[in-house]
């Protein structure tokens, strides 16, 4: 069992609440991110009645106030933050298949929380991560992401054509190696993690996996030791091709 506190953005539904039930069974004290203080009380709720310490916090990730006024919360009751997983992301529709004819729009829309909001959190809760003695940032991006899936004829992913959410997770994975360059030789570690295809809101459960086997990369790379990686990728078998 742990004293640990982890913040995970987008905690209310899917792969992100199954993240924080897997760190809750671990004992660790959870804090759901979400951005509806109905739809994030009622996953502390639901977590609360299986036996986790969960507590909610308002933060959108799009929304510089709410990540101060989280960032201010988190150091009033707990004055410090073990393990951030920036879970919460979008896949806006509107972008289509067709990169020519794809509206800018939608791939900013899909920027502003994929990418923009992980560097808007992160920074915000790097004081708080400071402070502890094992500081783990857990990006949850996805295989889509990886140019070596996109490229390779053999992948079930290379006929994708989308120009948005594809771009956004491949320039978090980007955003991850930064932040574990400049963590290097400190006790922080950051990785990026790979759900693969998990039946969610999402996709319109499309995906063949299971949420909760989706959260298991990113629960790992939560509560990897001092002699864990940082700057890989990481899927619940194994490191992933960047
Ligand atoms: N499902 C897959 O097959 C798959 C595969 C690879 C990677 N992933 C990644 O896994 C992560 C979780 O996705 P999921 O499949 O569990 O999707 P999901 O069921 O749609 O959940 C997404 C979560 O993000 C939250 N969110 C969206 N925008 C937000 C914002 N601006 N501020 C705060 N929270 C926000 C949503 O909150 P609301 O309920 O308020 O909308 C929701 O809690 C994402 O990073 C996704 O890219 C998923």
């Amino acid at each position: 069992m742990t004293d640990k506190i982890a913040l995970i953005t987008g905690a209310n539904k899917g792969i992100g609440l199954e993240i924080a039930r897997g760190l809750g069974k671990a004992g660790v004290t959870v804090l759901v991110g979400a951005r509806s203080p109905e739809r994030g009380e009622a996953a502390v709720g639901t977590l609360r009645a299986e036996g986790h310490k969960a507590e909610f916090v308002r933060i959108d990730v799009t929304d510089a106030e709410t990540i101060a006024a989280a960032a201010q919360v988190v150091e009033e009751v707990h004055g410090r933050l073990d393990i951030l997983v920036n879970n919460a992301a979008v896949l806006n529709r509107q972008e289509g298949w067709v990169v020519t004819e794809t509206p800018v729009a939608a791939v900013r829309d899909t920027y502003e929380t994929n990418v923009f909001g992980v560097i808007a959190v992160t920074n915000a809760f790097v004081p708080l991560l400071e402070r502890s003695a094992e500081p783990r940032i857990v990006n949850v991006s996805s295989e889509v992401g990886s140019f070596e899936m996109m490229t390779n004829p053999d992948s079930p992913y290379y006929m994708l054509k989308g120009v948005g959410y594809q771009a956004s997770k491949a320039a978090l994975n980007a955003v991850t190696i930064a932040y574990s360059k400049h963590f290097a030789g400190t006790a922080f570690k950051v990785n990026a993690v790979n759900p693969g295809y998990c039946a969610t809101d999402l996709n319109g459960h499309a995906g063949h996996r299971t949420p909760e086997q989706g959260s298991r990369a990113a629960i790992r790379m939560a509560l990897i030791g001092a002699d864990g990686p940082t700057g890989t990728f990481e899927s619940e078998e194994g490191p992933h091709p960047w």
